[in-house]
């Protein structure tokens, strides 16, 4: 049983203490042995007891009887209630409902002793042990009256230390408030049902609604809708008893709809008798925790981006050298995978002549003390890769420390392509430099930027002279305005041009040039420069001149002595008209003497003595022509018609010899660009060959000459068929030679005048026996392509 203290204000009651037993203990011995004897004096003696009787039940609740004092007042009016703690709602018992309550009531009702109670469950036993005992009026009184003494002593000591309870109560609950109220972290009370029972001002603070709004509302209403369904399970493991208090991190939602987290630890709190009563939570706003450790993430991730997607090799090292990182640039440089070289001494990436260097470096750089000439932040090193080859590398260095020691970042660029197109470029340029033709650079503009030394000692200009200026200060004004408009055309559209040009010095002398101009492109092929290649072809230009006029002294050598061995046979033609001439003159002579001469016939014979001086005079006319001393230039002809004239010449050197000449041309043949005169040698060389192979031979002597076009070799094709000796297959090879020949009286320089002739026209020349005797020697000329 619990025992009943007495108290003026229930709201003041404390838990038992000795004093309160003792109180109690008076209370029962009074109760027991005077109460209903002594009622008047005990009334009077301490009138505080008359008001109240307050006791603390089987579940240390409060429960305190109050009874109007009123003498005579009935048990109707008595009233028993049931209180909680601080709480002064509580509900009213009926009298029946306690167990005992039936003989505390009959006491009761003797109204004047009713101030003082014990609900007791024991006291059926010691109500009857009172009802029964016969008191000694006397000795109870003096008994009553020392009680009365120590009870009164009691009292105050009882009020001294209930005061003295009272204020450390109050200091305790204003210590407890002042801590509820100003705790950094957040207290909030809830009900089973979920909603804010109290809280405390970090709560209101950190969700912007003032503590009243908050109480009464569902704590459903203030949690991120995604985080609700963890509050329901911490709810749920917490009455289901599987955990004392759950911890987690939520969301919540601020009355501006902001959100924030909270680390929130929850446990459930029962009432004595262990049923569920309320939640206790405890959070801690851990959104700026959570915004930095966001923050710190996204960094990290940006980061492990950045070293990640980087071009340069990134590698870092502990405080053992040992690698940390080692990001995909720098597999590529080394060639090795990032998993089978983490962890590892970075020693085995340097080459091992190179290691006493590297460590020494490594030392100073993680002792920090880097940065001197000697230990650069950047630095050029060597590498050894996996496959065994070494890189060249630009390395930057970085040291960083943490609690566990120092760290070295490498970042790393290979340079090795780098040193071997600059190695590249060293060497054109020394050529360049070297360069026996003249080499110019300009902008788009045609302005000079670079000109190599040869340049100068071409042109005589120095690179001070002509920087900024255009190469036209070298023109000689021969080459045609039309002529730079088709350069500047061709190079401003990307292509090269090429060809001779006639400069002048800066002494005014003038030279020719073989030259080059192309467009230097970029990258992305757009052209950033030109370049010109200028060859010095004065020499050359001058030799070539000197060598074409003694081929045309030896070409013209040739025709002449062609033309002395047809002398006779072109005297013999020569002749037969001149005698017929003669022959004519003396019938006109005749006819004259005459005295009435026959006009007709001298109308006739002076036409025949007409034709006969032309043919004389064509004669001498071709002989003329043909062996005049003339330059060598080309000129569109037709082929057949200068076989047909080579043909004309030759006949009567062919006639003497009894042979017949046939000709069969192709029809349709384009004019070509051509040397007559050459090409005439080249047949008279020929037909001549032809008709000497047929002097010994007996049978038909026929030449045939023919000219046929082919598309598929595009090229025209002159034959010289003969029915001679032949070639035999021994000779066949040198009959082309210079002074092979088989002819006692020959030079041998027919054929090979033939054949430098036919190769300067582009064109070749050969020989190929005839099925039947003889020989056909061919030669042809290109039939579409400008003749070189
Ligand atoms: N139609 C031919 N049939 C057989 N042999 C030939 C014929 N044409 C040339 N030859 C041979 O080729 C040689 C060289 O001929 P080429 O015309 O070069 O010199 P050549 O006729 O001997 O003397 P020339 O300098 O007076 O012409 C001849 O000596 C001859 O042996
Ligand atoms: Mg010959």
């Amino acid at each position: 049983m619990r025992i009943c203290a007495c108290a003026p204000d229930p709201v003041s009651i404390s838990p038992i203490t000795s004093e309160n037993t003792l109180a109690v203990f008076i209370c029962r011995y009074l109760f027991r042995r005077s109460l209903a004897r002594l009622e008047i004096r005990v009334q009077k003696v301490i009138p505080a007891l008359k008001r109240t009787l307050v006791g603390l039940d089987e579940t240390a609740r409060v429960r305190y009887m109050r009874q109007d004092n009123i003498p005579g007042d009935n048990v109707g009016r008595t009233a028993l209630f049931a209180e909680q703690a601080r709480n002064s709602v509580g509900h009213f018992l009926s009298p029946g409902e306690i167990d005992g309550t039936a003989k505390l009531v009959s006491y009761r009702s003797l109204h004047l002793y009713s101030q003082l109670a014990v609900v007791t469950t024991a006291k059926a036993e010691i109500l009857a042990a009172f009802e029964k005992t016969t008191p000694d009026y006397y000795i109870a009184a003096a008994l009553i009256g020392a009680l009365i003494a120590i009870l009164a002593t009691s009292l105050i000591t009882t009020r001294f230390w209930q005061k003295r309870i009272t204020e450390a109560l109050a200091q305790s609950e204003a210590r407890y408030r002042a801590t509820f109220d100003q705790a950094a972290i957040g207290i909030s009370y809830t009900s089973l049902d979920g909603s804010h029972i109290e809280l405390n001002a970090k709560v209101s603070q950190m969700l912007g609604y003032t503590r009243e709004e908050l109480r009464g509302i569902a704590i459903s209403h203030v949690f991120h809708p995604e985080d609700l369904p963890k509050v329901m399970e911490e709810r749920r493991r917490l009455v289901l008893g599987e955990a004392q208090s759950v911890l987690q991190e939520l969301r919540y939602v601020r009355r501006d709809l902001s959100v924030g987290w909270v680390n929130r630890s929850v446990s459930l709190v029962r009432d004595p008798v262990g049923r569920l009563d309320y939640f206790v939570a405890v959070v801690q706003d851990i959104t700026v925790h959570k915004q930095l450790q966001n923050a710190l993430r996204l960094c990290e991730e940006r980061l492990r981006g950045i070293v990640g997607s980087a071009l340069q090799g990134s590698v870092t090292l502990d405080s053992r050298r040992r690698i940390v990182t080692f990001n995909p640039a720098a597999e590529e440089i080394f060639g090795y995978r990032a998993d089978e070289v983490m962890n590892l001494p970075a020693d085995f990436l340097v080459p091992p002549r190179l290691t006493a260097n590297y460590l020494a470096h490594m030392k100073v750089l993680l002792s920090g003390n880097y940065g001197s000439d000697t230990y650069p932040r950047k630095a050029r090193v060597t590498v050894l890769r996996k496959d065994g080859s070494e890189r060249k590398l630009e390395t930057s260095f970085s040291r960083h420390s943490s609690e566990i020691g120092a760290f070295i970042t490498l970042l790393l660029v290979d340079i090795t392509p780098q040193l071997m197109a600059e190695r590249r470029l060293r060497q054109l340029s020394a050529a360049i430099q070297q360069s026996p033709v003249a080499i110019i650079i300009t902008d788009l503009g045609g302005n000079i930027e670079y000109v190599n030394p040869h340049f100068t000692e071409q042109s005589g200009y120095s690179f001070e002279e002509v920087r900024g200026r255009n190469p036209r200060l070298m023109k000689s004004g021969e080459t045609s305005a039309s002529e730079y408009k088709r350069l500047w055309q061709l190079i401003s559209s990307g292509h090269e041009w090429a060809g001779e040009l006639r400069n002048r010095k800066k002494n005014g002398e003038l030279l020719w040039e073989f030259v080059r101009i192309m467009p230097i492109l970029s990258d992305e092929g757009a052209a950033i420069n030109y370049m010109a290649v200028k060859e010095d072809i004065t020499q050359r230009k001058a030799s070539e001149l000197r060598e074409r006029i003694e081929q045309e002294q030896i070409l013209h050598n040739a025709r002449l002595i062609d033309m002395g061995e047809m002398a006779a046979a072109l005297a013999h033609e020569l002749n037969q008209p001149l005698m017929a001439i003669v022959n004519y003159a003396g019938v006109v002579e005749r006819l004259l003497t005459t005295d009435a001469p026959d006009r007709q016939r001298l109308q006739q014979i002076l036409t025949y003595i007409k034709e006969d001086a032309s043919r004389g005079g064509r004669i001498l006319w071709w002989m003329r022509d043909f062996v005049r001393k003339r330059e060598s230039q080309r000129e569109p002809a037709d082929i057949n018609g200068v076989v047909r004239s080579v043909v004309r010449l030759t006949q009567i050197a062919a006639r003497a010899s009894d042979v017949s000449i046939e000709m069969a041309f192709a029809e349709e043949i384009s004019e070509l660009p051509i040397d007559r005169v050459q090409i005439e040698q080249v047949l008279f060389n020929l037909i001549g060959n032809g008709i000497e192979a047929m002097g010994s031979v007996a049978g038909e002597r026929r030449l045939e000459i023919a000219t046929e076009s082919s598309e598929a070799t595009n090229e025209l094709r002159v034959s010289v068929r003969d029915r001679g000796c032949g070639l035999p297959d021994r000779i066949a090879m040198d009959v082309f030679s210079p002074f092979f020949t088989t002819k006692p009286g020959g030079m041998g320089l027919g054929l090979s005048i033939c054949r430098g002739i036919v190769e300067a026209h582009g064109g070749r020349i050969w020989a190929v026996p005839n099925d039947h005797g003889g020989t056909t020697f061919y030669f042809s000329l290109p039939l579409a392509r400008q003749l070189t």
